[in-house]
């Protein structure tokens, strides 16, 4: 089988390496990039920071701060003004990833305009596009090395997921230090998210050589360090090897694919605005145990990387406890059911039929394992709400 790879050109991964941002865009022969970030991290000083950074490096940025959580073709409006009004050569995506996504489909759409639902998966989108660079600010949606973006449609609330080189950062930078005042639910949420990403990279029938060896790094990373930045947010060394592992997840995925835990989190997201990796938390364990039968030598060794079994463990048994380590994990990160997050019951049962239906439609749950029917993610969605 042949692998077709895509990663970012230049990556710079350390503390500290947003202080290089300037001379890497300055590197690419880049001169009038567009700042794409939100209000909050307008509001913290670090989007002024990095603004300097760019000006000591002789650039000419302009600061797009309107871009919002989960974002949608609405929002993605007053950004490509902003793009076309500065003439932009490039885009910086600097934040979590909403930010780093809005920047991609900026990217993309300034170039070849039309509706973000024409680039939609399963299309492969080649080009051209804007070069985008990508800071992210949290530890886990991996954006800074991926060839998507996931963009909600206004219209009809669908999260879309779109695909192909053309999403795919020029450049990352990757700098631990700005994820050290991140609060601990979206330190979990954020890790969580990239331990989801590895794990569906590994399993994916998609998977590869290459993804493999990133996303079995990546598991045993965040196993070893989840509960302590969660525990501790100043604890630095953790910062950095979760920063670092998401990133690694990010490039897992992005050559491989995820499966059904994310194609069934986005109508979640969608629909009743729950953080992305908290939605993937809820599935994560059900969806896990859903679908250990059908490959349980990949998942008995993203238990052993996890830490949860042992190499003695029999395949089964090492599979078993993948779900059992889930379980705890969600646990201990305080992640609730979608009744005790405060979803009405009924308006969950109503939608459930559509949600199934988007994710299916999204192309993630034919990479799992076990591929569901409707039906089947139906219950799953009725199982999980308890
Ligand atoms: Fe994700």
């Amino acid at each position: 089988m042949v692998a077709g790879l895509s990663l970012p050109r230049i990556v710079r991964v350390g503390r500290g390496a947003v202080e290089e941002l300037g001379d890497v865009v300055a590197g690419l022969g880049l001169s009038r990039p567009l700042l794409v970030t939100d209000a909050f991290l307008v509001g913290t000083g670090a989007a002024e920071r990095v603004t300097a950074t760019l000006v000591r490096a002789g650039l000419s940025p302009r600061l797009f701060s309107g871009t919002v959580p989960d974002p949608t073709t609405d929002s993605l409006t007053a950004g490509l003004e902003a793009l076309h009004g500065h003439r932009a050569d490039s885009v910086i995506g600097f934040g979590g990833g909403s930010p780093m996504d809005s920047a991609k489909a900026l990217a993309l759409l300034g170039v070849q305009g039309g509706r973000m639902r024409d680039y939609k998966a399963p299309r492969v989108n080649h080009g051209p596009a804007l070069p985008v660079i990508a800071v992210p600010t949290t530890a886990g949606s991996g954006s800074e090395a991926t060839q998507v973006t996931v963009i909600t449609d206004s219209g009809t609330d669908e999260k879309m997921l779109c695909l192909g080189p053309a999403f795919q950062p020029v450049a990352a930078v990757v700098d631990a230090d700005l994820t050290l005042s991140m609060p601990p639910r979206l330190t979990a949420d954020t890790g969580v998210d990239a331990l989801t990403h590895a794990v569906e990279a590994y399993v994916s029938r998609k998977a590869n050589a290459f993804s493999d060896g990133l996303a079995l790094t990546a598991i045993a990373t965040i196993g070893r360090h989840l509960r302590r930045v969660y525990a501790d947010g100043s604890d630095a060394a953790a910062r950095e090897a979760m920063m670092l592992a998401a990133t690694q997840a990010g490039m897992a995925f992005s050559n491989s694919s995820v499966a059904l835990v994310h194609g069934m989190s986005r109508p979640i997201g969608a629909h009743f605005h729950v953080a992305h990796g908290l939605s993937n938390a809820m599935l994560f364990p059900a969806v896990t145990a859903f679908s250990v039968a059908a490959a349980p030598g990949r998942y008995a060794d993203c238990a052993r990387a996890l830490g949860a079994a042992s190499a003695t463990d029999a395949e089964g048994a090492a599979a078993a406890k993948l779900v059992d380590a889930l379980h705890e994990l969600c646990h201990d990160l305080a992640v609730p059911t979608p009744r005790a997050h405060g979803i009405d019951p009924a308006a969950w049962a109503r939608l459930t039929p559509l949600m199934a239906e988007q994710a299916l439609g999204s192309g993630s749950p034919a990479n799992n394992p076990v591929v569901p029917t409707a039906e089947q993610i139906q219950e799953l969605y009725a199982r999980i709400y308890a």
